[in-house]
């Protein structure tokens, strides 16, 4: 992986949000793979700002969030759907119609996860999937023991997990104990995968994933078998590189 380490969220977000803009200039009907959480927020919040200095048409582009929570009702505040529409899709101005949340939904138990996978396919693939990395390792919400060829699936999710999550509720208990996650072998073949680290809490999972052992017990590792990975990150979360 090319490993680039910025003074801060601000100059990281300015630089992925760059890479996906001269993509989206070279392709007006691209298609982005985009998480939540907090990592992003710099990214779209200064895509937004070259969307609109530069006119950029992003009519035509597509995008697929990697996850959603299972069992929140999809107009719940903190609901992927929510967040998506709020900080992606509202922000950048793409149509509502090509920006695609896994369903969390009971009913699509048996269905949601290979629905998803083809639709992904149906579009040609993510061309540029933006990604930040749990305390735990996880890419997309795929925590330690997620197979490297996981396609859209089910997962519980950890403690450490709704731990971290729980500041975007009002309690712990309220953040949901399952998900609906992207798998490792989806995230593997976007075409270019940008990862996003800030703080000295994830320092340890970037050092994992860039240069630890491969394998299921720190799925980021998994960046380490994809031909082309920029990880953007802030000298804290690069403090534990070699
Ligand atoms: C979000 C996602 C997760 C987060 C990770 C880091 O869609 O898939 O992998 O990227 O949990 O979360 P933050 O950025 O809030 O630290």
């Amino acid at each position: 992986a090319e490993v680039i380490i910025l003074p801060d969220a601000e100059a990281a977000g300015v630089i992925a949000a760059d890479a996906i803009a001269e993509l989206i200039l070279a392709d007006p009907h691209a298609v982005l793979g985009v998480a939540t959480g907090s990592t992003p927020l710099t990214t779209y919040r200064a895509l937004a700002a070259r969307v609109r200095d530069d006119a950029i048409d992003v009519s035509n582009v597509q995008a697929f969030a990697l996850d959603e929570y299972v069992g929140l009702p999809v107009d719940h505040v903190e609901s992927y759907h929510s967040v998506i529409r709020r900080e992606v899709t509202e922000q950048l101005g793409l149509t509502p119609e090509l920006v695609h949340v896994p369903d969390g939904s009971l009913d699509g138990i048996r269905t949601a996860g290979d629905a998803y996978e083809a639709l992904i396919v149906e579009a040609g693939g993510v061309d540029l999937q933006i990604l930040g990395i749990g305390t735990t390792g996880h890419i997309g919400f795929n925590e330690p023991g997620s197979s490297l060829a996981s396609t859209t699936r089910w997962k519980t999710l950890t403690e450490q997990t709704r731990i971290d999550n729980a500041r975007f509720f009002d309690s712990p208990e309220q953040v949901p104990t399952h998900c609906i996650t992207q798998g490792l072998g989806t995230i593997m073949r976007a075409r270019h995968l940008v990862l996003l680290a800030f703080g000295e809490g994830k320092a340890d999972a970037v050092a994992g994933a860039v240069e630890g052992p491969i394998g299921s017990s720190l799925p980021g590792s998994a960046i380490q078998l994809h031909p082309h990975v920029s990880v953007i990150v802030d000298e804290a979360a690069a403090s534990k590189l070699a």
